[in-house]
């Protein structure tokens, strides 16, 4: 739904108007959550974040997804960010720390964040202190979605993704009613260009090097739950549930 600053309510559909209503209402009742996804690539991060989303009322910041939003937009942030990408390299961490700093501040972050893919080298998760501290604020978790790499390559080249939405498919685990459709638009489905085994061996190398290192810098902080994210997505639903009720 568009803010209030950019559409006249009166013009607006009054079942929207009543869902968004009784969602404001049902958010007011949660406590606030600030979290952090970590884990490489196809682990599951995209597939969760919704799910955790809709339950907590937080705003779902994926750089990823904002980096190809910005490539496709041909943005200078994008022109900066395309090389790397396809070549399943990061882009630099002062291009991620400035667009995180900056949807930090969207009203839907009020009751907290989760922070999908961000951040991705110690030098970001720094910087994220910093800016956290700087709104009195802190994380609160840290979920790891640990799994094995023999798994990673089956489930990045099988991935179908709705560029509009974002809902994303899986050829095998997830597949759409009609092959290479969206369920909910019709529209067809596109597979990322860096979802291909070779940029995964890049992907998977810079996540272990640069990465990894990112969860022994929560873990020394106590906050970071271990998953398995090998499981079926149901069970990794429950055991995030577990892990944030407690
Ligand atoms: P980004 O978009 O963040 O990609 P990623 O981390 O590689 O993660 P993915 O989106 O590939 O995986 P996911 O864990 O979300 O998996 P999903 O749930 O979709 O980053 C892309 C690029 O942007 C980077 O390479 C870098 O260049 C740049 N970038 C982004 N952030 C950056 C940063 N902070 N610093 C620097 N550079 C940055 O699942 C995958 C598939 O598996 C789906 O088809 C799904 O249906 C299926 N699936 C999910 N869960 C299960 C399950 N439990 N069982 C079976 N199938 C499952």
């Amino acid at each position: 739904m568009a803010s209030s600053s950019s559409v006249n309510l009166e013009d607006l559909d009054s079942i929207d108007l009543m869902n968004e209503l009784l969602r404001r209402m049902k958010c007011s009742t949660k406590p606030d959550k600030r979290l952090i996804l970590i884990g490489p690539p196809g682990s599951g991060k995209g597939t969760q974040s919704p799910i955790i989303k809709d339950e907590y009322c937080l705003c779902h910041l994926a750089t990823g997804d904002m980096l190809r939003a910005a490539v496709a937009a041909k943005t200078p942030l994008g022109v900066k960010a395309k090389e790397a990408m396809e070549n399943g390299q990061l882009v630099s961490d002062d291009l991620v720390v400035g667009i995180i700093d900056e949807a930090l501040k969207k009203p839907s972050c009020q009751k907290g964040f989760i922070l999908d893919g961000f951040p991705r080298t110690v030098v970001q998760a720094q910087k994220l202190d910093e800016m956290l501290q700087h709104r009195a604020v802190k994380v609160d978790k840290v979920l790891n979605f640990a799994i094995d790499d023999s798994i990673l390559e089956e489930r990045i080249t099988g991935r179908w993704i709705h560029p509009t939405s974002g809902r994303t498919y899986h050829t095998k685990y997830a597949p759409p009613k009609v092959p290479g459709v969206d369920d909910v638009t019709g529209e067809p489905l596109i597979q990322r260009k860096d979802d291909t085994a070779a940029v995964l061996k890049s992907r998977l190398e810079a996540f272990h090097i640069q990465t990894e290192p990112v969860i022994d810098y929560y873990s020394k902080k106590g906050i970071v739950a271990n998953l398995h994210a090998e499981k079926p997505p149901k069970e990794v639903t429950t055991e995030v549930e577990k892990v944030l009720s407690s």
